[in-house]
């Protein structure tokens, strides 16, 4: 198999968790007989450095043709000006808007040899499995108005939460059929008692969850569930959520698997690569850790699993993307951590560790 992937290191820690993950992905591919291209482009605020924008065109581009597309991070102090009409976090919300990437996939899996690692109870964490499904190019992050206005004589700044019945249906549909292969239940987060496009959004998903009879499906407000994911975590299957609600509830989902640094995730819209497959960008849920950046001691973990999910979704190779899982699981569960996980481990030698687990897990 050939796959054309575009690497997109960005900022911070970005660059030193994407290649050590590109080095495992190539031994991997190896291994298997596979060709993996890489071509690397900039994004974010090293994109605006070097090109002036946060996404670059010729980026655009390269992604527009890759298979799939692997992000480290974007964003960091040196571009953190308030003022600035410049954010790299623009490069990537348009990325994602661009490619119609509208499914956002993060699953939360607690680690049996990790749960010390968490602030939580152990006995909380038990049993905890979940995969949210956040909307990624709808509501607050893309409603128009937005931005500043003089009103009654001061300023005033203005975002709009909007969603149209289609948006909500097509990611509704992702996560139902997804729950289909998990345990059978979604349980969508909104804020139906206060927000008209909650309202909708409720609506929506009770009617398209008709077409699947045997999924359940509870409501709940994301006030509470934001309680429940600390409380009584193993309740959820698939959470499903409109952008900020996600964005909010998959940070604080992390405190359950024990570090920041190892959840990954999947954008995936519904568009074929050339392989047949879905194209979608994969990322860690992590930003750019400006203040460990350069230092070698960000954990590739998150990155690595995301990578995972690229093997799976984007290019068909489930063997594969559970090998590479396997390795992570042995090389973690051997005591191998870096220090967001109490270890002593630098990114290198965890990433070498996990080469070598590749080989041990397939034969
Ligand atoms: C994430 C990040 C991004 C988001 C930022 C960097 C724009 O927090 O992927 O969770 O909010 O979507
Ligand atoms: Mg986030």
């Amino acid at each position: 198999m050939k796959a054309n992937l575009v690497l997109l290191p960005g900022d911070g820690i970005g660059p030193e968790i994407v290649y050590a993950t590109a080095e495992v992905m190539q031994k991997l591919a190896g291994i298997y007989g596979h060709e993996m291209q890489m071509q690397e482009y900039h994004i974010g605020g090293v994109a605006m450095d070097k090109c002036g924008v946060p996404l670059p065109e010729d980026t655009l581009q390269a992604c527009y043709e890759a298979d799939a597309i692997l992000l480290g991070a974007v964003g960091g102090p040196k571009w953190d000006d308030p003022n600035a009409a410049l954010r790299p976090e623009q490069g990537l919300l348009t990325l994602r808007k661009a490619l119609e990437l509208f499914g956002n996939l993060r699953p939360v899996k607690v680690y049996p040899f990790l749960v010390d690692a968490s602030p939580l109870r152990p006995e909380l964490l038990a049993g905890v499995d979940l995969l949210v499904v956040r909307e990624l190019t709808g509501g607050l992050y893309f409603g128009q108005p937005k931005g500043r206005r003089i009103e009654n004589g001061e300023e005033q700044a203005i975002d709009s939460l909007t969603y149209t019945e289609s948006e909500i249906e097509r990611v509704t549909r992702l996560a139902f059929e997804l729950a289909g292969k998990r345990k059978r239940k979604v349980t969508s987060v909104d804020k139906a008692n206060v927000l008209e496009s909650s309202r909708l959004w409720r609506q929506t998903v009770t009617r398209v969850a008709k077409d699947y009879p045997d999924i359940s499906l509870e409501h709940i407000l994301v006030d509470a569930a934001a309680m429940y994911l600390i409380t009584r975590p193993s309740m959820f299957d698939v959470i499903l959520t409109e952008n900020m609600f996600g964005d909010i509830l998959t940070d604080e989902s992390s405190v359950l698997a024990g570090s920041m640094g190892i959840l990954p995730s999947s954008s995936l819209g519904d568009h074929s690569n050339s392989l047949g497959k879905l194209q979608g960008l994969y990322e860690p849920i992590h930003g750019s850790a400006p203040d460990i950046a350069g230092k070698g001691i960000a954990n590739p973990v998150g990155t690595l699993l995301s990578a995972s999910l690229l093997l799976r979704y984007s290019l068909g190779l489930e063997t594969e993307a559970v090998v590479l899982e396997q390795a992570v699981e042995r090389t973690l569960s051997g005591g191998k951590r870096t220090p967001d996980l109490g270890g002593d481990c630098n990114t290198h030698q965890f990433t070498q560790e996990v080469m070598k687990n590749l080989v041990e897990v397939k034969t």
